[in-house]
């Protein structure tokens, strides 16, 4: 197994891109929480959903690992923040740089994916989480809110699911490059 898929996922949507970029690439996708050695690994494509800020199984997955010459790491983050704002980006970007040292993450190439939310499905611990957070903003105007904080505001309660597998093609692309 020269390439691997791993994903770190609590509700599915992660797992799911994951899954259909193995089934389109031919890598297997295995979970964080069964992650083998990655040494020997020459392609590394880590997929994480988003939890207040931190990329799930990220930290723990590349601990004391570091990339050898012909070794790629490719990133993907899976959140409910639309990747097409800037802001949203960079704020993933600063969270990424407080899990990863930064000659790890410097050489990464970096991909962020859309996933969903589904309250009904939440656990005790999560739903809580996303009332407090929820609690706290939704007196500020939508319009004065960050992008990341409006998208919880308008899918608060809601199931939504933003998962679109077109947005795997230039993850595919750049695994791609560094296999052919
Ligand atoms: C407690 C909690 C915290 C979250 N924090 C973020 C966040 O900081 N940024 C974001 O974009 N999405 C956030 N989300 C949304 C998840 O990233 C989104 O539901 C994602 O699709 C989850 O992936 P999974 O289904 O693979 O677990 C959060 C969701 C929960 C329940």
């Amino acid at each position: 197994m020269e390439h691997i898929i791993i994903y770190g996922s609590r509700y599915g949507s992660t797992r799911r891109y994951a899954e259909k970029l193995s089934e389109q690439t031919g890598i297997p996708a295995i979970s964080c929480k069964d992650a083998p050695a990655l040494s020997d690994k020459k392609t590394i494509i880590y997929l994480g959903g988003l939890y207040a800020g931190g990329v799930l199984g990220l930290a723990k997955t590349l601990r004391s690992f570091s990339l050898q010459d012909g070794q790629k790491l490719i990133l993907v983050t899976v959140g409910l923040a639309d990747p097409n704002e800037p802001e949203n980006r960079h704020n993933i970007r600063a969270s990424l740089q407080r899990q990863l040292p930064t000659e790890l993450l410097d050489r990464a190439k970096i991909f962020h994916l859309r996933g969903g939310i589904n309250y009904e499905t939440l656990s005790f611990g999560h739903r809580m989480v996303m009332k407090l957070l929820y609690q706290s903003l939704h007196r500020t105007p939508l319009e004065k809110q960050t992008a990341e904080n409006r998208a919880l505001i308008e899918t608060y309660g809601k199931q939504v699911d933003f998962t679109d597998f077109r947005t795997l093609e230039p993850i595919i692309q750049e695994i791609q490059r560094g296999i052919i």
